[in-house]
């Protein structure tokens, strides 16, 4: 089986008219996980990186293995309100209002390479987000990879000038 034959399309959710694409039947699945993560690490075999930073929460189900694999620390995008110590905090747009994501200081070092990890882009606002406190504590983002692309929502269009991949990619709006 492909990787893509271990999503299952739920249609009307959470409402009517959006077809809901689930990867808990990846990870449920021995072989999905194992194709989701070798996916996703093939896309970064060749990069130079220093780190890995992953997205509270389905971002930390491929970032750490990846991280794990390859021998890179493992830094943790959290939402508001639950790292303890000095942060970096940005606002990002939801469908209705506005969420934050944060890092801490101290995460990132000035010149560090970082690799940015999510289950899914969509709108593109979360990664966005993540990568704009990247570079505000003076980090290089060379690579940006999701398991899954909504193209339909245009997430690429907030992050032009990236290089970005994807290993299940969907027309969906
Ligand atoms: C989902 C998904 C991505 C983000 C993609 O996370 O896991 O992180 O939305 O959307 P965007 O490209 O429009 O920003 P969500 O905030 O639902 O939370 P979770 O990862 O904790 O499930
Ligand atoms: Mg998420």
């Amino acid at each position: 089986m492909k990787l893509e034959d271990y999503v299952t399309s739920i249609p009307d959710f959470p409402e009517e008219g959006i077809i809901f694409r689930d990867i808990t039947t990846i990870l449920e699945n021995a072989e999905g996980l194992q194709l989701a993560v070798d996916s996703m690490q093939d896309f970064i075999a060749d990069t130079e990186f220093d780190a890995i930073v992953g997205a509270e929460s389905r971002g930390f189900i491929f970032g750490v293995p990846l991280a794990y694999n390859l021998k890179k620390p493992f830094i943790s995008a959290r939402k508001k309100g639950k790292l303890p110590r000095e942060i970096v905090s940005k606002e990002y747009d939801l469908e209705y209002g506005t969420a934050a994501i944060e890092l801490h200081k101290d995460s990132i070092k000035k010149g560090q390479k970082v690799v940015v990890v999510d289950d899914l882009i969509a709108t593109g606002g979360t990664i966005r987000a993540i990568v704009d406190l990247i570079e505000e504590l003076g980090g290089e983002v060379v690579k940006i990879i999701f398991l899954m692309e909504l193209k339909g929502l245009n997430g690429r269009e907030k992050l032009k000038g990236y290089d970005i991949q994807a290993a299940i990619s969907y027309e969906d709006k």
